[in-house]
Parts: C-alpha cells; structure tokens; sequence
C-alpha cells in the first residue's frame, strides 16, 4: 500500500481491506463522474445563455444621461410652464379642450356641467363658482389664484395636485398640451393675462443660474 493512513484501514479491519479500498474507489469514481457532468452542463449552459446586451440600456434614469440629441421625451426634465407658453398655440389647444368640454362649459355665462363653467378661469381663484359644489380637496384651496403655474400644476395631475378631487381626469403628460390648453382657456376670457415671462434658465439652459427671471414673474414652480 502506498498511503498506508488513507487506502488501508487499521490493522484492526485488514480482513476487509480489499472490499473497502473497492469502494472507495467506485465512490471515487462516481464523484469524477458527477464534476465532470456538472463542468459539462456549466460550459453547455453558459454558452446557450450567453447575455446578450442591448444596445440601448431599458431603463433611463432621471436626470442621470443627459442626451443631448433627445429633445423630447420623459429623459428630459420639464422646465417652467412659461417657456411652453411661449409657444403655446390657442387653436390647438381649442382641441385639447375637447378632453375637457364633456364636463366643462367655457362659454361666458355658460352653466356648469359636471365641473365647473370655466370662463375667465386663468388669473381667476380656486373654487371660482358660486354655488357649485366642489370637493373638499379643493375647497381647502378656496380664493388661491389660478395662475399659469398652479393650473399647469393642476392638470398635470389633478388627483396629485388636490388628492380627493372630483375632477376625475387622469391629467394631461405633454407641457406642450397643456401649454395649449391654458394658452385656449386664456383666451376665453374678459381680460386675458399677459403670459409670463419666461425664466432665464429655462430660455437658454447653458445661462449661469444667477441670471434670475424677470421681476414680474412670478416664481417657477419648482
Ligand atoms: C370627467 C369630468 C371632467 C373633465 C374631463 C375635466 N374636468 Fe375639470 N373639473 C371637473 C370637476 C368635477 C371639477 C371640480 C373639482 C372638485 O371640486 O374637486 C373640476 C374643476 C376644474 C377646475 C377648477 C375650477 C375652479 O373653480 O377652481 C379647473 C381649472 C378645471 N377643472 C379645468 C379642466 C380642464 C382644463 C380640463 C381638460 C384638460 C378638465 N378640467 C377636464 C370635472 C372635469
């Protein structure tokens, strides 16, 4: 024997000693089998499910990749509602109110459907009619101007802007939309505002940040 302490039992057992040393070796043997079998399946499987990377990442984080030839898109931050409306188009956005008009009257004097009419609604105040009956969400905002900013805010999502509202509308995502809309609304309307003026930062995005906006704007909403 040639590893007397491994392959040969205690002398205690050297009557059985060729029977252990075949087991041993079947058992030895099976164990080889069974890595080589498995080393097998490793290449097989690797190479059947080699990853295949995609060309473009699906995913985008926010904010992260600043791709400078999407210009559109949810990658982009959304600037100040002010820089859509100075672009902002009133006969498309008389269709855009489409959405709006099978619960909104905008015509002067016109009665209130399943939301309120909405005549002269920018630079009017939350809760603007007497005698409907609003929900609690928005009531808690009574007398709070509509400006540009807050209805943009509103229609981006109602439910986010006044959780418990009863304006059920999803809300619109484009701020170009919106934009329209508002700039539509605006124009249905005694005394039309002025637009605002459109923020520094958000007109030439490489501007330094202290370039503040024009005073009589009113703060982008952030
Ligand atoms: C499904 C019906 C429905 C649709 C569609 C809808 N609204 Fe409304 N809207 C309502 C209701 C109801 C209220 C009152 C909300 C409350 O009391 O919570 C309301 C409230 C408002 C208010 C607040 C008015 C005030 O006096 O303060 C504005 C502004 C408004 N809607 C604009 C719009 C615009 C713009 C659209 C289309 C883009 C639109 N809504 C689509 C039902 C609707």
């Amino acid at each position: 024997m040639l590893l007397p302490g491994i392959f040969d039992p205690s002398p205690n057992f050297r009557g059985s000693h060729d029977v252990d040393s075949f087991e041993f070796n079947k058992i030895a043997g099976w164990a080889l089998a069974a890595a080589v079998t498995l080393l097998g399946v490793s290449i097989g499987t690797t190479m059947a499910f080699r990853p295949i990377k995609p060309e473009k990442p699906g995913y985008v984080v926010e904010g992260v990749e600043a791709d400078a030839s999407a210009t559109a898109g949810p990658v982009v931050a959304e600037k100040p509602i002010a820089f859509y409306l100075a672009s902002a188009d009133v006969a498309k956005g008389e269709v855009v109110f489409k959405k709006c008009g099978a619960c909104h009257n905008n015509e002067k004097g016109g009665a209130a459907g399943i939301g309120p009419n909405l005549y002269g609604i920018v630079g009017n105040v939350h809760d603007h009619a007497p005698g409907f009956a609003y929900s609690d969400a928005l009531m808690a905002m009574k007398g709070k101007p509509w400006t540009f900013e807050e209805l943009n805010k509103w229609l981006t999502s109602p439910k986010a802007y006044a959780a418990g509202t009863k304006m059920a509308f999803a809300g619109i995502s484009k701020p170009e939309e919106r934009a329209n809309v508002l700039a539509y609304l605006n124009s249905k309307s005694d005394s039309p505002l002025p637009l605002p003026a459109v923020p520094a930062e958000a007109a030439a995005p490489a501007a330094a940040p202290a370039a503040a906006p024009a005073a009589a704007a009113p703060a982008p909403a952030k």
